[in-house]
């Protein structure tokens, strides 16, 4: 089983769906760790009651991007994960803390990319009157949510959607897509070639939910 460790901010909703996926015997990865940038993350509790060990390392201690980024780099290379999973984690790293661990960062993000790019993307599906708006699982890269696309889920935009109701429709979503997402990663069935994330070798393995 390949060990993964998840990158947190805030609630946790994501990292729980990753943790009851792994919590399953065939799964093919283990969540070996969680690390919080803010103290008060809700993540933290849930993944404390699973079992499972938390670290936190808190930005505003830091002096500068940099000097975070090796925090975190230093706590990453004691846990040794095969996989680190973005799961609402709310930071943008230094190059050279992605440089270390590009091709093993997966993130999961509230749009249908390469459309509606960094924050408030429900409220911004809304204004621009998509019919269709959904989430995305990413390799994590240099450029903000610009890396290669493993799998991605629709829904729609119902009249009368407001932001919370869009939000729902797509989280749910979400806690679907990345167990599915990081199962397929961590098989080898998604993995990269000339940039792009190819599946195989059965004909019904997909980046689509
Ligand atoms: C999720 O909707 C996730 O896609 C989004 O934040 C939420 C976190 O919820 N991530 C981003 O916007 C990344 N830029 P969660 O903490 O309950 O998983």
């Amino acid at each position: 089983r390949k060990r993964v460790a998840i990158l947190v901010s805030g609630r946790g909703s994501n990292m729980a769906a990753l943790i009851d996926a792994a919590a399953e015997p065939d799964y093919p990865a283990e969540i070996v760790a969680v690390i919080s940038n803010r103290p008060g993350a809700g993540a933290l509790a849930v993944a404390a009651r699973a079992g499972v060990p938390t670290s936190i390392i808190d930005h505003k201690a830091f002096a500068s991007r940099e000097a975070f980024d090796v925090a975190l780099d230093a706590e990453l290379s004691r846990i040794a994960p095969d996989v680190v999973c973005f799961a609402g984690f709310m930071r943008l790293l230094t190059p050279g803390f992605i440089d270390r661990w590009e091709g093993r960062m997966l993130n999961i993000h509230p749009a249908l990319l390469p459309s509606f790019k960094g924050l408030d993307t429900h409220a911004r599906a809304l204004a621009a009157g998509v019919k269709l708006h959904g989430c995305t699982v990413h390799l994590v890269t240099a450029e903000m949510d610009a890396g290669p696309i493993i799998a991605q889920a629709a829904v729609p935009v119902l009249d009368g959607d407001d932001e919370s109701s869009l939000a729902a429709r797509v989280l749910a979503a979400e806690h679907l897509l990345y167990p599915r997402a990081l199962a397929m990663w961590a098989r080898g069935t998604a993995r990269l070639e000339d940039g792009r994330v190819r599946f195989g070798p059965e004909p019904e393995d997909s980046g689509l939910l």
